[in-house]
């Protein structure tokens, strides 16, 4: 299989990456810097997906260059942004946030619309954040929110493909380690998962990776478009 992994290069997307590479997979790799996982199978563009052309030709370069027709992708990489009330969230933070969680996504769905080419299967990496409109969660909660709303409506338009937005659970990433830098007395919702890090409620990233991979089967049984929360599966891969 020929995997597309936005953020590869650390966290639950290096976690996709090794593993998938493990099993045989080939894997494209779209990420700011280089990953340190080195393979013959995988082919790594940096670019920033800040910047919508790069990512055009990126993805040109990776698929007809490297010949490399994606049948799985994951829309992985994100941002955190401030961890702040909205009244304290500038707009160029929410602006920020929202084109990487949100608007580098639809850069690269519609290129592959253009292309006319139809992965069999594309998971967007969303959160519970969505979801739960917890205090001070501001762009980040409506950056994964929208990026559902994405992925619902982008089901339509990919009519043969299956679509996902995934919410992992808490997984142990650099992600998390900016997490536990923020206070839990001025935000309560932090509390559980300063409390999971170093147990089983927050696991590898490679863990995550097996789950999901051992899952894909399963996912496809959900309606295209919907959001799931891995948490909620029976399997722990
Ligand atoms: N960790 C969790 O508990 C958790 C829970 C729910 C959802 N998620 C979601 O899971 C996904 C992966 O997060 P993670 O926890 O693995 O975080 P991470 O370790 O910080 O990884 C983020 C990835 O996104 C890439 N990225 C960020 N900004 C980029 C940009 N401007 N251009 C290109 N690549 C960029 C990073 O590449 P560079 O390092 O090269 O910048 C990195 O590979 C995110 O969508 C996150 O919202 C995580």
């Amino acid at each position: 299989m020929n995997v597309l992994i936005t953020g590869h290069s650390s966290g639950i997307g290096a976690g996709l990456t090794k593993v998938l590479l493990a099993a045989g997979n080939h894997v494209l790799g779209l990420s700011k810097s280089r990953g340190a996982e080195t393979h013959p199978n995988l082919y790594q563009e940096n670019v920033d997906l800040q910047n919508e052309s790069e990512v055009s030709s990126a993805l040109s370069r990776l698929v007809y260059e490297k010949l490399k027709k994606p049948d799985l992708i994951f829309l992985n990489a994100g941002v955190l942004g401030p961890i702040a009330s909205l009244q304290d969230t500038k707009s160029e933070e929410l602006q920020y946030v929202m084109q990487i969680n949100v608007w580098a996504n639809k850069v690269i769905l519609d290129w592959f619309l253009n292309h006319k080419l139809s992965p069999a299967q594309i998971i967007t990496i969303s959160s519970g954040a969505a979801i739960r409109g917890n205090f001070g969660w501001s762009s980040y909660a409506l950056s994964k929110s929208t990026l559902n709303m994405l992925t619902q409506l982008y089901a339509h338009e990919f009519k043969n493909s299956h679509l996902l937005a995934l919410a992992p659970g808490y997984v142990d990433t650099k992600m998390q380690s900016v997490l536990r830098t923020k206070s839990s007395s001025k935000f309560p919702s932090l509390k559980s998962l300063h409390q999971a890090h170093g147990t089983a409620h927050m696991p590898s990233p490679e863990t995550i990776a097996y789950k999901i991979i051992n899952n894909l089967a399963e996912f496809k049984k959900l309606k295209s478009g919907s959001y799931f929360d891995l948490r909620t599966t029976k399997s722990s891969g």
